[in-house]
């Protein structure tokens, strides 16, 4: 793809964070935006942002997690726009602390099916319009959590890594068939968003500290939503098959191929003091 201008792309999670900001971005730069999100008025306010911005937007609000909702909005983005979508940004995601230990299976089954169920059907729903369009491109937000792991985010890795493989296979199954649609998966490092504080915190004490949480994921956060957006378009204009998002991705890509496994042992030392009071 090498412009936006004209272009439709369906973005998911464009209440917040990322996801807005990639929104916003995309219509400034000429693209017509579904904006999805499962919060109804965090979605229409990001509309609002793009039409007062002279853009072309229109929101939705249904829950990734659901598979039938997820193929509905696809064929609603059609109808509304009267063509096959470009782009879909897989971006929408929530967190989880907690230790493999004590995670309740309610909590893992929620991560998962947002942050991994959730981009596998806006992938499927999707595809068969990007092939349509003779121009498309499938964007996963993967994270930095799906190259290394670490402690109290096992679903978040499971999730994250699962998004990573499924998304690379993707790439190779549309090289090799010639289809018309590029495939890239996003690597965030820290970027300063709403997810710590819709994150849900399970911790071996049973009352996790969300004051402290929030905390160590401010310290851990050196990109802003906008940066990354910019970092993310730029990605996609450039068919980067990985796109890192951050000075931190870019480090721990590093470090995960030069180091190998012993990653964890660095992961252990650093990443468990940061995150004091929430030991499992
Ligand atoms: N912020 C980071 O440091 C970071 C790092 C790596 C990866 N990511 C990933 O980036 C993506 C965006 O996260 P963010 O940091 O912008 O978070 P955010 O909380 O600011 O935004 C996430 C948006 O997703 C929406 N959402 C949540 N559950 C949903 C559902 N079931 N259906 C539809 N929408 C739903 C939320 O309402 C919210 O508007 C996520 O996939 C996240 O895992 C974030």
């Amino acid at each position: 793809m090498k412009s936006l201008k004209g272009k439709l792309a369906a973005v998911t999670g464009a209440g917040s964070g990322i996801g807005r900001a990639v929104a916003i971005d995309l219509a400034r730069r000429g693209c017509r935006v579904a904006a999805s999100d499962i919060q109804a008025d965090a979605v229409a306010e990001t509309v609002r942002l793009i039409k007062s911005a002279k853009g072309d937007a229109k929101a939705y609000s249904f829950d990734v997690a659901d598979r039938e909702a997820f193929y509905q909005h696809a064929a609603a983005v059609k109808k509304d726009f009267k063509a096959p979508a470009n782009l879909v940004i897989n971006n929408a995601g929530v967190g989880l602390a907690a230790s493999v230990l004590e995670m309740k299976w309610e909590d893992f089954e929620w991560l998962m099916g947002i942050n991994f169920w959730g981009v596998c059907y806006g992938t499927q729903a999707f595809l068969p319009q990007l092939i349509e369009s003779r121009d498309g491109h499938v964007v996963n937000v993967s994270s930095m959590y799906g190259m290394i792991s670490g402690p109290l985010t096992s679903a978040y890795n499971a999730a994250k890594f699962g998004v990573r493989g499924y998304t690379e296979a993707l790439r190779i199954e549309m090289k090799a068939a010639r289809l018309p649609v590029e495939v890239s998966c996003v690597h965030p490092g820290g970027i300063r968003t709403n997810i710590a504080k819709t994150s849900r915190l399970a911790t071996a004490s049973g009352n996790a500290d969300r004051a402290k949480f929030e905390k160590w994921f401010a310290r851990m956060t050196l990109t802003t939503p906008e940066k990354a957006a910019q970092i993310i378009i730029s990605g996609i204009l450039g068919n980067r098959p990985r796109i890192l998002v951050g000075p931190d991705a870019h480090v721990i890509d590093v470090v995960q191929r030069t180091v190998g496994i012993r990653y964890q042992w660095l992961a252990q030392t650093l990443l468990n003091p940061l995150m004091a009071g929430m030991k499992p």
